[in-house]
């Protein structure tokens, strides 16, 4: 059985079931996600493996080979035809063409289900999915349940990172025009217990953690790698439960009467479906998804209960974010261009800048360390990497306003995000390119000798198409100095 079948027997049945890592219901074989790669804008169709199974992300491997592919088209298996898309603009622009949202990357989140590998949705800040026109969500006050299962430790403190029902206008129409899962750290509303990433919902207007805004302290905040998270609501009474996704069972955050606030009771519900940005299309959260669905009526804690064991029994995993020639920790490496034309230039820096210069074994000591890295864990994901200056101890490369840097590390959580890159085999096809965790679209780019953390065909000048694959692929060497 998958989670919709239990939430059919139980008398509430899916009216949208998205996931890019496998089947919500036992019988379903059909199209799980679309992918459009860059190299040409072709797209193709990702389905389960079997009838009920695991993403065939081997198909999206092949797909992709050597260049970069977006998730384009979330679909939905209740047979609602509710899909979620690249979302529009609406009270706030995204930072896609004609103020759209930016689509997700296809690698960013890679899982294994009982072993065999699957992709969830890496949503960075900016992206968003949406479906304003979706068919038999709730509505009004009517009852609705809606679960979702997320990377546990992949979240920040923006508005925000929501899975659910929200409105069909992309605007704020106020108090109760949404009720979503929330996921995050956000404290401009409501919060929990310690200080976060908690479960919330997003009611608009507020996200709550309880009865009411602010801190409701039986809200705990979650370490979990993989979190199930449940938000559900009926005339004025709703619950927030979660849990491990990877075992054990749920547990009941909140269960009681809705905010005593105007809006709130009864519920204005719109029936739009929202992942990963607010009802207003705000887009500075970041999280990941890998399945959830909605339902029409409130499911009983019992069925949810029935959810939770089979997400538990899908026994997601991690697996590696990086593939092409190891890097060492410790070690000092030059990274080489590889563009024909600009074959005698490594990645340098002036100052804070970072840029490729000419170097070789005669140039001086001093442009030496400014071209040599050493290799460091990844400040924000162990994962992957970070690169430390030889010549200025203590400062990093990272992203700023998608140009790379080289910073002080700060300390802070931006910091250690906007420093992590993941290598991966080089996109033209030898080397290695170096991906950003927070923005797995992107990696070390070089353009008019600057290096950006670029994306291919974004709107940004040095997300140029032309020379993409040559531009992100380097040759780790051992370094100059
Ligand atoms: O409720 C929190 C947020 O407030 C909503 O997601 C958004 O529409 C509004 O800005
Ligand atoms: O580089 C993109 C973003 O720009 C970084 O994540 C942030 O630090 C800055 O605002
Ligand atoms: O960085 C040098 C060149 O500048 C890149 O190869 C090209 O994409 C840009 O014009």
């Amino acid at each position: 059985t998958g989670p919709c079948d239990i939430y059919s027997s139980g008398g509430t049945p899916c009216v949208a079931a998205h996931s890019t890592t496998r089947a919500l219901y036992a019988s379903y074989s059909g199209a799980l996600y679309q992918v459009k790669r860059g190299s040409d804008g072709a797209t193709t169709t990702i389905s389960p493996l079997s009838a009920g199974g695991v993403a065939n992300a081997a198909a999206q491997d092949t797909f992709c080979a050597n260049t970069t592919c977006l998730i384009t088209i979330i679909y939905d298996q209740s047979g609602r035809g509710n899909h979620l898309t690249q979302a529009p603009p609406g009270g706030f622009d995204g930072p896609d063409v004609n103020g759209y949202d930016n689509l997700a990357g296809a690698i960013g989140a890679p899982v294994t289900l009982n072993g065999q590998k699957a992709y969830g949705v890496f949503i960075s800040p900016g992206t968003g999915y949406r479906n304003n026109a979706a068919s038999g969500t709730a509505t009004g006050d009517a009852a609705e349940g809606m679960y979702a299962v997320l990377d546990g430790t992949h979240y920040n403190g923006q508005c925000c990172f929501d899975y659910g029902n929200a409105e069909t206008s992309s605007t704020d129409t106020g108090n109760g025009h949404m009720e979503a899962i929330y996921y995050g750290d956000a404290t401009y509303w409501g919060s929990g217990s310690g200080s976060g990433p908690w479960i919330m919902a997003d009611l608009e207007n507020g996200l709550f953690s309880g009865e009411s805004t602010g801190v409701n302290s039986a809200d705990p905040s979650l370490s979990y790698r993989f979190v199930t998270a449940v938000v559900k609501g009926e005339p004025n009474f709703w619950a927030i439960r979660g849990g491990n996704a990877a075992s054990g069972s749920l547990s009941t955050y909140y269960s009681g009467v809705r905010p005593q606030v105007s809006g709130y009771y009864p519920m204005h519900k719109e029936g739009a479906i929202i992942l990963g940005i607010g009802g207003d299309n705000s887009n500075g959260a970041q999280g990941t998804f890998y399945e959830g669905v909605m339902t029409s009526g409130y499911p009983t804690d019992a069925t949810e209960n029935s959810v939770q064991a089979n997400i538990v029994a899908a026994k997601y995993a991690t697996t590696s974010l990086t593939s092409g020639p190891a890097l060492t920790v410790g070690s000092a490496i030059s990274l080489h261009v590889t563009t024909a034309g600009y074959t005698t230039r490594y990645i340098a820096h002036n100052g804070t800048t970072v840029n490729t210069q000419v170097v070789s074994s005669s140039s001086s000591t001093t442009l030496k360390e400014q071209a040599s890295w050493t290799v460091r864990t990844g400040l924000g994901n162990s994962a992957c990497f970070s690169f430390e200056s030889v010549d200025t101890p203590g400062s990093y490369i990272r992203h700023y306003n998608f140009e790379l840097l080289l910073n002080a590390n700060d300390g802070t959580k931006q910091f250690y995000e906007d420093a992590t890159f993941c290598p991966q085999s080089g996109l033209s096809g030898t080397g290695t390119s170096l991906r950003s965790w927070s923005y797995p679209t992107r990696y070390f780019r070089h353009y008019n000798n600057v290096l950006y953390a670029a994306s291919n065909g974004g709107v940004q000048t040095f997300d140029a198409t032309a020379s993409f694959n040559a531009d992100v692929t380097f040759l780790v060497e051992t370094a100059f100095a």
